[in-house]
């Protein structure tokens, strides 16, 4: 298994993962705005024959306000059911995260998560130290809350 930055033509094999995994599914125009205007930032994950089993897609923070810092913003993630517990999504998450704190300053790493979701709970704050910062009422199509959850970044510069 392999965790390497996201090229132009993984975009169909990453969006296959994302349908198989998530309800939150996007157009390839947006995977093609990530990729291009943050090549840096999104990663995948492939098998030994080169196949897309994990992704992540991330971005910065494009809102903030005038005195806001920068921010990096979780977009998507998923790995394929077989390939889960390995270890693959946290190093797709640090590899990011390292990225946007190294290669555009950010000071911290936002995402929303469902309130049910034991496994990416898991992954965030046992794992990787993120915090709930808001809880956003039905933030989810089908009514579910979010918790939106940050973590603070360090950089290498
Ligand atoms: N239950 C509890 N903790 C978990 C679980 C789980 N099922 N899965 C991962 N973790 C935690 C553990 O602390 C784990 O470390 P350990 O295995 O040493 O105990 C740590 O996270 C790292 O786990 P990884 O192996 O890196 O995680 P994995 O590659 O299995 O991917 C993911 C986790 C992405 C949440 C996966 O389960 C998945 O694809 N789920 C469906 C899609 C999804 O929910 N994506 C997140 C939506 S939110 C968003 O995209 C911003």
């Amino acid at each position: 298994m392999n965790v390497r930055p996201l090229r132009i033509d993984d975009l169909l094999g990453m969006q296959a993962c994302n349908l198989q995994n998530l309800p939150e599914n996007y157009t390839m125009k947006y995977y093609l705005y990530h990729a291009m205007t943050w090549p840096s930032l999104s990663y995948v994950a492939e098998d030994n024959k080169g196949r897309i089993v994990g992704y992540i897609l991330a971005k910065m923070e494009e809102d903030k306000a005038e005195n806001e810092e920068p921010h990096g913003h979780v977009t998507s993630i998923s790995v394929l059911r077989s390939y889960r517990r390995l270890g693959l999504a946290k190093k797709l998450m640090v590899q990011s995260q390292q990225a946007m704190a190294n290669i555009y300053g950010a000071s911290y790493v936002s995402l929303h998560v469902r309130k049910s979701n034991r496994a990416a709970l898991g992954l965030y704050r046992d794992s990787l130290g993120f915090t709930v910062k808001d809880i956003e009422k039905r933030y989810y199509a089908d009514g579910e809350d979010a918790y939106a959850m940050h973590l603070l970044l360090k950089s290498n510069i």
